[in-house]
């Protein structure tokens, strides 16, 4: 039994969606998550930069005693998780692969769709896993960039993301994409409105997949915490409106509150 927390941490607030995932499955596992709501997004940012705010926040998490670090944003993972995995010697585990793993176990027609954030995109991180583990899967991707600004506006159920929906998607679909990784955080949110417009498409959420990934790990490493309610500290380096209202809908107002965190940098 080990009850060193988790780490988790995002650009901001749509790692809340991994970690609610996680908390789901794993209840008794005590968490840290840190959302860096003052330098979001990182999705428009340069590879470097990226890495920078990714080791800032790793050295954190580390320095609180975490026993693994899940990065749950997909731009984070796409530009730093190789490095982050080198440099610290603790499993260290990110979206991208789990994203990548279920995308290849359930596509059907031998081509997958990817959405991301333009960063995300560029870097092919997603086209790489998915040639390693599948090398004759098609693979189309394309960022999605408004699906971001949408969620953060609340407009989850809305006709503006259904027609965003129909913009980014429709030619994706009619060349035969069925299956589609939704490769940013802030995506499962509109997992209805998508599927209101393509209600056939498989949907892969990338927070689920990883959520199973970290149960499986923590087994095999026998660093499960067994029994025992698990605390949540939510820290986020900028109260803003979002995170506190995604805060609530995920884990309601009687939970632990989101404290406000500056890394140094
Ligand atoms: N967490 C980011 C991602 O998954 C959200 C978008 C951003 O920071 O640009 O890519």
């Amino acid at each position: 039994m080990d009850d060193r927390p988790l780490g988790i941490f995002d650009s901001g607030v749509g790692g809340l969606t991994v970690c609610k995932a996680i908390r789901d499955l794993l209840p008794s596992e005590n968490i840290i998550y840190f959302g860096d709501t003052l330098r979001f997004p990182y999705g428009t940012r340069s590879i470097d930069t990226v890495i920078r705010y990714s080791r800032e926040i790793t050295d954190y998490l580390a320095s609180r005693g975490v026993k693994m670090i899940v990065v749950a944003c997909n731009t984070s993972s796409a530009a730093a998780l190789e490095v982050l995995k080198k440099d610290y010697p603790l499993p260290i585990i990110g979206v991208i692969e789990a994203g990548a793993r279920a995308a290849c176990a359930r596509a059907s027609g031998g081509t997958v769709g990817v959405i991301g954030t333009r960063a995300t995109v560029n870097s092919g991180s997603y086209v790489r896993e998915i040639h390693r583990l599948s090398p004759g899967m098609n693979v189309v991707q394309r960022h999605a960039t408004i699906f971001v600004s949408l969620t953060e506006e609340g407009w989850i159920d809305d006709e503006i993301t259904r027609l965003a929906a129909r913009r980014y998607l429709q030619e994706m679909y009619d060349g035969g994409v069925r299956n589609l990784i939704l490769g940013c955080t802030h995506f499962p949110l509109l997992k209805k409105a998508i599927a209101d417009v393509f209600p056939d498409l498989d949907l892969i959420d990338t927070g689920i997949e990883i959520a199973r990934e970290v149960s499986t790990i923590l087994k095999e490493k026998s660093l499960e915490n067994r029994g025992g309610h698990g605390d949540i500290e939510l820290y986020a380096s900028d109260l803003t409106d979002t995170i506190q209202r995604l805060k609530s809908v995920f884990f309601g107002d009687n939970g632990s509150e989101i404290k406000k965190l500056v890394i140094p940098g």
